[in-house]
Protein backbone atom coordinates (compact mmCIF):
# COMPACT_ATOMS: atom_id res chain seq x y z
CA UNK A 1 0.00 0.00 0.00
CA UNK A 2 0.80 3.85 -0.76
CA UNK A 3 2.66 5.65 2.11
CA UNK A 4 1.52 9.25 2.31
CA UNK A 5 4.57 10.73 2.01
CA UNK A 6 5.26 8.68 -1.27
CA UNK A 7 2.02 9.85 -2.75
CA UNK A 8 2.67 13.07 -1.62
CA UNK A 9 5.89 13.36 -3.65
CA UNK A 10 4.37 11.88 -6.37
CA UNK A 11 1.41 13.34 -6.84
CA UNK A 12 2.42 17.06 -5.84
CA UNK A 13 4.91 18.92 -7.72
CA UNK A 14 5.67 21.39 -4.48
CA UNK A 15 7.43 19.59 -2.10
CA UNK A 16 7.07 22.53 0.03
CA UNK A 17 3.51 21.71 0.51
CA UNK A 18 4.41 17.94 1.02
CA UNK A 19 6.00 18.87 3.88
CA UNK A 20 3.21 21.06 5.77
CA UNK A 21 0.30 18.19 4.42
CA UNK A 22 2.86 15.83 6.01
CA UNK A 23 3.88 17.82 9.26
CA UNK A 24 -0.07 18.57 9.95
CA UNK A 25 -0.12 14.04 9.23
CA UNK A 26 2.28 13.81 11.94
CA UNK A 27 0.63 15.88 14.44
CA UNK A 28 -2.58 14.32 13.74
CA UNK A 29 -1.09 11.30 15.04
CA UNK A 30 -0.45 12.54 18.09
CA UNK A 31 -3.92 13.85 18.53
CA UNK A 32 -4.99 10.35 17.84
CA UNK A 33 -2.93 9.25 20.59
CA UNK A 34 -4.32 11.55 23.30
CA UNK A 35 -7.91 10.27 22.11
CA UNK A 36 -6.94 7.12 22.50
CA UNK A 37 -6.19 7.43 25.87
CA UNK A 38 -8.92 9.56 26.81
CA UNK A 39 -9.52 9.84 30.62
CA UNK A 40 -6.33 7.39 31.66
CA UNK A 41 -4.51 10.77 30.09
CA UNK A 42 -6.55 12.90 32.24
CA UNK A 43 -7.78 15.01 28.36
CA UNK A 44 -11.65 14.65 28.80
CA UNK A 45 -13.56 17.59 30.31
CA UNK A 46 -13.67 21.35 30.06
CA UNK A 47 -10.98 23.30 30.10
CA UNK A 48 -13.16 25.61 31.85
CA UNK A 49 -12.61 28.61 29.78
CA UNK A 50 -14.28 30.21 26.69
CA UNK A 51 -12.67 30.80 23.21
CA UNK A 52 -13.16 33.91 21.17
CA UNK A 53 -16.25 32.85 19.69
CA UNK A 54 -18.01 32.95 23.30
CA UNK A 55 -17.91 28.83 23.36
CA UNK A 56 -16.68 26.79 26.20
CA UNK A 57 -13.58 25.30 25.13
CA UNK A 58 -12.87 21.08 26.13
CA UNK A 59 -9.52 20.68 27.65
CA UNK A 60 -8.69 18.74 24.20
CA UNK A 61 -9.67 21.82 21.92
CA UNK A 62 -7.07 23.87 23.42
CA UNK A 63 -4.22 20.49 23.42
CA UNK A 64 -4.96 19.69 20.07
CA UNK A 65 -4.76 23.45 19.37
CA UNK A 66 -1.22 24.11 21.02
CA UNK A 67 0.06 20.53 18.99
CA UNK A 68 -0.94 22.00 16.13
CA UNK A 69 0.19 25.67 16.12
CA UNK A 70 3.70 23.69 17.75
CA UNK A 71 4.42 21.90 14.97
CA UNK A 72 3.53 23.68 12.33
CA UNK A 73 5.34 26.87 13.32
CA UNK A 74 8.63 25.20 12.94
CA UNK A 75 8.01 24.74 9.61
CA UNK A 76 10.10 27.59 7.66
CA UNK A 77 7.30 27.58 4.67
CA UNK A 78 4.44 28.20 7.46
CA UNK A 79 4.05 31.90 7.49
CA UNK A 80 1.17 32.26 9.88
CA UNK A 81 -1.91 30.12 11.41
CA UNK A 82 -5.58 31.08 11.95
CA UNK A 83 -7.46 28.71 14.62
CA UNK A 84 -10.90 28.40 15.32
CA UNK A 85 -9.59 28.29 18.58
CA UNK A 86 -6.77 31.54 18.57
CA UNK A 87 -8.72 34.98 18.96
CA UNK A 88 -5.93 36.18 16.12
CA UNK A 89 -3.90 34.60 13.54
CA UNK A 90 -0.78 33.96 14.67
CA UNK A 91 2.61 34.99 12.56
CA UNK A 92 5.04 32.05 12.60
CA UNK A 93 8.04 32.44 9.59
CA UNK A 94 8.00 35.99 7.58
CA UNK A 95 9.43 33.80 5.04
CA UNK A 96 6.95 31.49 4.63
CA UNK A 97 4.74 31.08 1.16
CA UNK A 98 1.71 29.47 3.36
CA UNK A 99 -1.41 29.76 5.47
CA UNK A 100 -2.81 26.89 7.08
CA UNK A 101 -6.04 27.36 8.43
CA UNK A 102 -7.63 24.57 10.89
CA UNK A 103 -10.34 23.60 13.74
CA UNK A 104 -7.88 21.52 15.68
CA UNK A 105 -10.77 19.47 17.22
CA UNK A 106 -14.00 19.12 15.45
CA UNK A 107 -16.98 18.00 17.16
CA UNK A 108 -16.05 18.54 20.65
CA UNK A 109 -19.20 17.22 22.28
CA UNK A 110 -18.61 14.22 21.14
CA UNK A 111 -15.05 13.98 23.25
CA UNK A 112 -16.37 12.72 26.54
CA UNK A 113 -18.67 10.15 25.06
CA UNK A 114 -16.11 7.98 23.00
CA UNK A 115 -17.98 9.13 19.55
CA UNK A 116 -16.11 10.49 16.31
CA UNK A 117 -14.11 13.82 16.29
CA UNK A 118 -11.56 15.11 13.73
CA UNK A 119 -9.02 18.05 12.54
CA UNK A 120 -10.18 19.82 9.76
CA UNK A 121 -7.69 22.28 7.83
CA UNK A 122 -7.18 24.61 5.01
CA UNK A 123 -3.58 25.71 3.26
CA UNK A 124 -3.78 29.40 1.37
CA UNK A 125 -1.12 30.59 -0.60
CA UNK A 126 0.31 33.88 1.65
CA UNK A 127 1.07 36.95 -0.08
CA UNK A 128 4.59 38.28 0.05
CA UNK A 129 3.76 41.96 1.57
CA UNK A 130 1.86 40.72 4.53
CA UNK A 131 2.78 39.26 7.95
CA UNK A 132 1.57 36.22 9.18
CA UNK A 133 -0.46 38.00 12.02
CA UNK A 134 -2.01 40.31 9.33
CA UNK A 135 -5.99 39.06 9.04
CA UNK A 136 -6.48 40.21 5.48
CA UNK A 137 -3.56 37.82 4.28
CA UNK A 138 -6.45 35.20 5.36
CA UNK A 139 -9.39 36.66 3.88
CA UNK A 140 -9.15 35.33 0.70
CA UNK A 141 -12.08 32.67 -1.18
CA UNK A 142 -12.09 29.15 -0.81
CA UNK A 143 -10.90 28.99 -4.81
CA UNK A 144 -7.36 29.67 -3.52
CA UNK A 145 -7.31 27.05 -1.61
CA UNK A 146 -4.11 24.80 -2.13
CA UNK A 147 -5.33 22.03 -0.93
CA UNK A 148 -8.14 21.12 2.05
CA UNK A 149 -8.92 18.05 4.15
CA UNK A 150 -9.50 16.27 7.66
CA UNK A 151 -8.53 13.84 10.13
CA UNK A 152 -11.15 11.92 11.77
CA UNK A 153 -10.42 10.48 14.89
CA UNK A 154 -12.66 7.07 15.05
CA UNK A 155 -12.39 3.13 15.21
CA UNK A 156 -10.04 4.24 12.60
CA UNK A 157 -8.06 7.15 12.31
CA UNK A 158 -8.09 8.58 8.79
CA UNK A 159 -6.56 11.36 6.60
CA UNK A 160 -8.63 12.43 3.58
CA UNK A 161 -6.97 15.17 1.50
CA UNK A 162 -7.25 17.29 -1.80
CA UNK A 163 -4.62 19.02 -3.51
CA UNK A 164 -6.91 20.00 -5.91
CA UNK A 165 -6.56 16.89 -8.11
CA UNK A 166 -9.02 14.72 -6.96
CA UNK A 167 -10.11 13.07 -2.95
CA UNK A 168 -7.95 10.31 -1.67
CA UNK A 169 -8.40 8.95 1.89
CA UNK A 170 -5.18 7.07 3.93
CA UNK A 171 -5.82 4.69 6.87
CA UNK A 172 -3.23 5.28 9.68
CA UNK A 173 -1.57 1.90 10.63
CA UNK A 174 -1.12 1.75 14.22
CA UNK A 175 1.18 -1.07 13.82
CA UNK A 176 3.91 0.87 11.86
CA UNK A 177 2.62 4.91 12.63
CA UNK A 178 2.44 5.38 8.55
CA UNK A 179 -0.62 6.48 6.93
CA UNK A 180 -1.33 4.15 3.69
CA UNK A 181 -3.82 5.10 0.97
CA UNK A 182 -7.58 3.00 1.16
CA UNK A 183 -9.34 4.94 -1.30
CA UNK A 184 -8.51 7.05 -4.54
CA UNK A 185 -10.49 8.90 -6.47
CA UNK A 186 -13.46 9.51 -4.12
CA UNK A 187 -16.61 10.48 -6.11
CA UNK A 188 -19.40 11.25 -4.29
CA UNK A 189 -22.77 9.59 -5.45
CA UNK A 190 -25.25 12.38 -7.30
CA UNK A 191 -28.25 11.42 -5.51
CA UNK A 192 -29.26 10.05 -2.51
CA UNK A 193 -31.98 9.15 0.02
CA UNK A 194 -29.80 10.39 3.36
CA UNK A 195 -30.12 13.72 5.26
CA UNK A 196 -28.50 15.32 8.32
CA UNK A 197 -29.53 18.40 10.39
CA UNK A 198 -29.90 19.04 13.60
CA UNK A 199 -33.81 18.58 13.61
CA UNK A 200 -34.43 20.19 17.27
CA UNK A 201 -33.76 23.40 15.71
CA UNK A 202 -36.65 23.16 12.92
CA UNK A 203 -38.89 26.07 14.36
CA UNK A 204 -36.20 28.58 14.15
CA UNK A 205 -35.44 27.88 10.37
CA UNK A 206 -36.70 29.62 7.77
CA UNK A 207 -39.86 28.70 5.87
CA UNK A 208 -38.10 27.46 2.48
CA UNK A 209 -35.76 25.55 4.97
CA UNK A 210 -38.89 24.13 6.94
CA UNK A 211 -40.62 23.11 3.81
CA UNK A 212 -37.90 21.31 2.66
CA UNK A 213 -37.21 19.20 5.41
CA UNK A 214 -40.94 18.53 5.80
CA UNK A 215 -41.11 17.30 2.24
CA UNK A 216 -38.27 15.31 2.90
CA UNK A 217 -40.16 13.35 5.79
CA UNK A 218 -43.10 13.17 3.72
CA UNK A 219 -41.14 10.22 2.05
CA UNK A 220 -42.46 8.45 -1.15
CA UNK A 221 -45.88 9.65 -1.16
CA UNK A 222 -44.55 13.39 -0.87
CA UNK A 223 -43.29 15.49 -3.72
CA UNK A 224 -39.78 14.18 -3.59
CA UNK A 225 -40.82 10.73 -4.19
CA UNK A 226 -38.28 9.20 -2.17
CA UNK A 227 -38.01 8.15 1.45
CA UNK A 228 -35.09 9.50 3.27
CA UNK A 229 -32.77 8.47 6.00
CA UNK A 230 -31.60 10.71 8.60
CA UNK A 231 -28.40 10.52 10.64
CA UNK A 232 -26.56 13.31 13.21
CA UNK A 233 -23.63 12.60 14.52
CA UNK A 234 -22.98 16.34 15.52
CA UNK A 235 -19.10 16.05 14.44
CA UNK A 236 -19.26 17.75 10.80
CA UNK A 237 -16.37 15.96 10.30
CA UNK A 238 -18.06 12.62 10.64
CA UNK A 239 -21.14 13.57 8.61
CA UNK A 240 -18.81 14.56 5.48
CA UNK A 241 -16.75 11.39 5.97
CA UNK A 242 -20.25 9.24 5.75
CA UNK A 243 -21.28 11.34 2.38
CA UNK A 244 -18.20 11.06 0.90
CA UNK A 245 -18.71 7.56 1.32
CA UNK A 246 -21.85 6.63 0.14
CA UNK A 247 -23.68 9.70 -0.27
CA UNK A 248 -25.75 12.38 1.50
CA UNK A 249 -26.84 15.83 2.20
CA UNK A 250 -25.74 17.49 5.73
CA UNK A 251 -26.96 20.97 6.35
CA UNK A 252 -26.28 23.78 9.04
CA UNK A 253 -28.56 26.09 7.98
CA UNK A 254 -29.52 29.76 9.42
CA UNK A 255 -31.71 30.16 11.87
CA UNK A 256 -33.14 32.69 14.14
CA UNK A 257 -31.61 31.22 17.62
CA UNK A 258 -29.25 33.98 17.07
CA UNK A 259 -30.28 36.62 14.12
CA UNK A 260 -27.30 38.36 13.82
CA UNK A 261 -25.08 34.71 13.25
CA UNK A 262 -24.95 33.80 9.51
CA UNK A 263 -24.69 30.18 10.69
CA UNK A 264 -23.13 28.19 13.31
CA UNK A 265 -20.35 26.78 11.21
CA UNK A 266 -17.27 28.53 10.63
CA UNK A 267 -16.50 29.52 6.76
CA UNK A 268 -12.56 29.28 6.83
CA UNK A 269 -12.09 26.42 9.20
CA UNK A 270 -14.99 24.15 8.57
CA UNK A 271 -17.46 25.39 4.90
CA UNK A 272 -14.49 26.13 2.73
CA UNK A 273 -12.23 22.96 3.47
CA UNK A 274 -15.12 20.84 2.90
CA UNK A 275 -16.62 22.64 0.12
CA UNK A 276 -12.79 21.91 -1.38
CA UNK A 277 -13.00 18.32 -0.54
CA UNK A 278 -16.92 18.32 -1.98
CA UNK A 279 -16.56 19.80 -5.20
CA UNK A 280 -13.23 17.32 -5.85
CA UNK A 281 -15.37 14.34 -5.36
CA UNK A 282 -18.24 15.94 -7.26
CA UNK A 283 -20.26 17.01 -5.03
CA UNK A 284 -21.69 20.16 -4.55
CA UNK A 285 -21.59 23.25 -1.61
CA UNK A 286 -23.84 26.20 -1.25
CA UNK A 287 -25.19 28.69 1.39
CA UNK A 288 -28.68 27.54 -0.32
CA UNK A 289 -28.11 30.92 -2.63
CA UNK A 290 -24.64 30.78 -3.42
CA UNK A 291 -21.80 28.42 -4.01
CA UNK A 292 -19.76 28.67 -0.55
CA UNK A 293 -16.29 28.88 -2.00
CA UNK A 294 -17.70 31.87 -3.90
CA UNK A 295 -18.09 34.03 -0.78
CA UNK A 296 -15.30 36.94 0.14
CA UNK A 297 -14.35 36.67 3.55
CA UNK A 298 -14.70 39.47 5.98
CA UNK A 299 -13.58 37.79 8.93
CA UNK A 300 -11.42 35.39 10.05
CA UNK A 301 -13.95 33.18 12.25
CA UNK A 302 -16.57 34.93 10.02
CA UNK A 303 -19.86 31.68 10.21
CA UNK A 304 -22.07 31.05 7.40
CA UNK A 305 -25.25 28.56 6.55
CA UNK A 306 -24.26 25.26 5.08
CA UNK A 307 -25.18 22.99 2.62
CA UNK A 308 -23.51 20.55 1.18
CA UNK A 309 -23.47 16.86 -0.03
CA UNK A 310 -24.54 15.12 -3.15
CA UNK A 311 -24.91 17.54 -6.02
CA UNK A 312 -28.89 17.03 -7.03
CA UNK A 313 -29.71 17.10 -3.81
CA UNK A 314 -27.85 20.68 -3.12
CA UNK A 315 -29.80 21.49 -6.17
CA UNK A 316 -33.00 20.69 -4.80
CA UNK A 317 -32.57 22.52 -1.94
CA UNK A 318 -31.53 25.61 -3.93
CA UNK A 319 -34.53 25.54 -5.98
CA UNK A 320 -36.66 25.67 -2.66
CA UNK A 321 -34.63 28.84 -1.74
CA UNK A 322 -35.84 30.44 -4.54
P1 LIG B 1 -16.84 22.36 16.97
O1 LIG B 1 -16.80 21.15 17.84
O2 LIG B 1 -15.58 22.58 16.20
O3 LIG B 1 -17.32 23.60 17.68
O4 LIG B 1 -17.90 22.10 15.79
C1 LIG B 1 -19.12 21.49 16.05
C2 LIG B 1 -20.03 21.77 14.89
C3 LIG B 1 -20.07 20.71 13.82
O5 LIG B 1 -19.02 19.84 13.77
C4 LIG B 1 -21.34 19.97 14.08
O6 LIG B 1 -21.91 19.59 12.87
C5 LIG B 1 -22.18 20.93 14.82
O7 LIG B 1 -21.33 21.87 15.40
C6 LIG B 1 -23.02 20.26 15.87
O8 LIG B 1 -23.96 21.16 16.30
P2 LIG B 1 -25.15 20.80 17.30
O9 LIG B 1 -24.62 21.15 18.64
O10 LIG B 1 -26.26 21.72 16.84
O11 LIG B 1 -25.50 19.36 17.14
MN1 LIG C 1 -15.93 22.37 14.18
MN1 LIG D 1 -13.55 22.87 16.94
Amino acid sequence: MLRLRSFLQQHCNDQDLVDVIDQLAVTCKDIAHQLTLGDLAGILGSAEQENVQGECQKKLDVIANDLLKQSLSQLPVVKGIASEEEPLPVACNQEGKYLVLFDPLDGSSNIDINVSVGTIFSILPAAADKSGDDESAYLQSGRNQLAAGYVLYGPSTIMVLTTGNGVYSFTLDTRQGEYLMTRDNIQVPADTKEFAINMSNQRFWLENMKNYVADLLSGETGPLGKRYNMRWVAAMVAEIHRILTRGGIFMYPWDNREPAKPGKLRLMYEANPMSMLMVQAGGKCSTAHEAIMDIQPEGIHQRVSVVMGSANEVDIVEKYHG
